[in-house]
């Protein structure tokens, strides 16, 4: 039988956890034969190279380079870099991920080229399209012809969408997969030994969202909740481009500058997630942490109005509190207490997904 291509996209830092895996099974086949394309969304080096060499991605076979720009030109250059490389390398199947501007930029040139989509981390919707990830994933979905899901809701949500069933896969979360794979290596990293930090009593902040850091006063608001609880707690701060862009130009750095709150750069894979695994919580807008902190009993404080994971919410160890400063400093104050509910590990979080993906490729392509 023919060997099969399957273009795997990348593009922003929490695309390169979630292939890494399903790269890994796809190369115990010898049927299928993965192509990298890294479209170039984040450039910084601390945001893209330290994966890399992390979490044994081999290097992309393809660098488009786009970098920043608005989210029309941005997703523009991605489409049109890789419209020419999907027809140069004779794509059988595109394999997207999340829900980034590269995830939605793949899908639309792909499905017009007539190649086959696969969406992993399909069906996950916060019902806000004011966020641009929402607009992405409901795209990438329409246009999917494999999706994988890390949960039974989200089988639920594409059903309700008018996607048909044969296409919907719950095959559980590639993003464990990785965590699982690293753990050992996470666990023993010493990043916390490093930055001089007792385990369990620190707090650790990730932030980028528009909502959050493109609004002043939610920004401000924020910060303030961060400054009350570091009269409690060590805060660790690993900063975003954005988020560090945005504080500058509102000069909202002063109130926190006195404060026992450490902004560093953004970390590699295993310092932060050797961070998470010992902190006390973690206060974050982010996606995926929500996903990893429930896997490992850690709480999460989501500064966030609604989430495309509820489960984590559900089952995990998750709570949102938007970005009201009263609230957050509250939430903190029960974990602090040690009054803050546990969750419990969600069906097929269980370090096998891309396996199960890779088999149904391998098995219908
Ligand atoms: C993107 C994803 C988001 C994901 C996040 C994780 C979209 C719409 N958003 O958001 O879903 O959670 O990545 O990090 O795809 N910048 C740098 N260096 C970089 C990358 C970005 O300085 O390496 C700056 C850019 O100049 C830009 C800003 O950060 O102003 C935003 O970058 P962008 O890729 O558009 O979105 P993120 O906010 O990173």
């Amino acid at each position: 039988m023919r060997t099969k291509t399957i273009a795997l996209i990348i593009g922003a830092r929490p695309n390169f956890m979630k292939i890494a895996p399903v790269m890994r099974a796809l190369k115990k086949r010898r049927r299928l034969k993965p192509v990298l394309i890294h479209t170039g969304q984040h450039y910084d080096p601390n945001m893209t190279d330290v994966f890399f060499n992390e979490l044994f991605i081999s290097r992309p076979d393809i660098y488009l380079g786009v970098g920043s720009g608005s989210q029309a030109v941005q997703t523009a250059l991605i489409m049109t870099g890789l419209e020419k490389v999907l027809i140069e390398k004779k794509a059988d199947l595109v394999m997207v991920v999340g829900d980034v501007n590269s995830t939605i930029a793949a899908s639309v040139v792909s499905a017009k080229l007539h190649i086959p989509v696969a969406h992993v981390e399909a069906g996950l919707r916060s019902y806000d399209r004011r966020m641009p990830e929402e607009i992405n994933r409901i795209v990438t979905d329409v246009l999917s012809d494999y999706l994988f899901t890390t949960c039974k809701d989200a089988n639920r949500t594409l059903l309700k969408e008018g996607i048909g069933r044969e296409k919907i896969y719950f095959v559980g979360n590639v993003m464990i997969d990785t965590l699982r794979f690293l753990e050992k290596k996470v666990r023993s990293n010493g990043c916390v030994k490093r930055m001089k930090l007792k385990p369990q009593a620190y707090t650790l902040v990730t932030l980028h969202r528009p909502s959050n850091v493109d609004n002043r006063d939610a920004f401000e608001r924020i910060l303030s909740a961060f400054k009350t609880i570091s009269r409690s707690d060590q805060i660790i701060f690993p900063i975003h481009p954005r988020t560090l862009k945005q504080m500058k130009q509102f000069g909202l750095y002063h109130l926190i500058k006195k404060e026992r709150i450490s902004i560093i750069d953004p970390l590699g894979y295993l310092d932060f997630m050797n961070l998470v695994v010992n902190a006390r919580c973690i206060l974050t807008d982010s996606g995926g942490i929500q996903e990893e902190t429930t896997v490992l009993g850690i709480p999460c404080v989501t500064l966030r109005h609604n989430t495309e994971r509820p489960i984590t919410i559900t089952e995990g160890t998750n709570t949102l509190v938007g970005n009201d400063t009263k609230k957050i400093v509250k939430t903190f104050t029960l974990i602090l207490k040690g009054t803050y509910k546990k969750g419990r590990i969600p069906e097929l979080w269980d370090g096998n997904a891309s396996e199960r993906i890779v088999k149904i490729l391998n098995e219908k392509i």
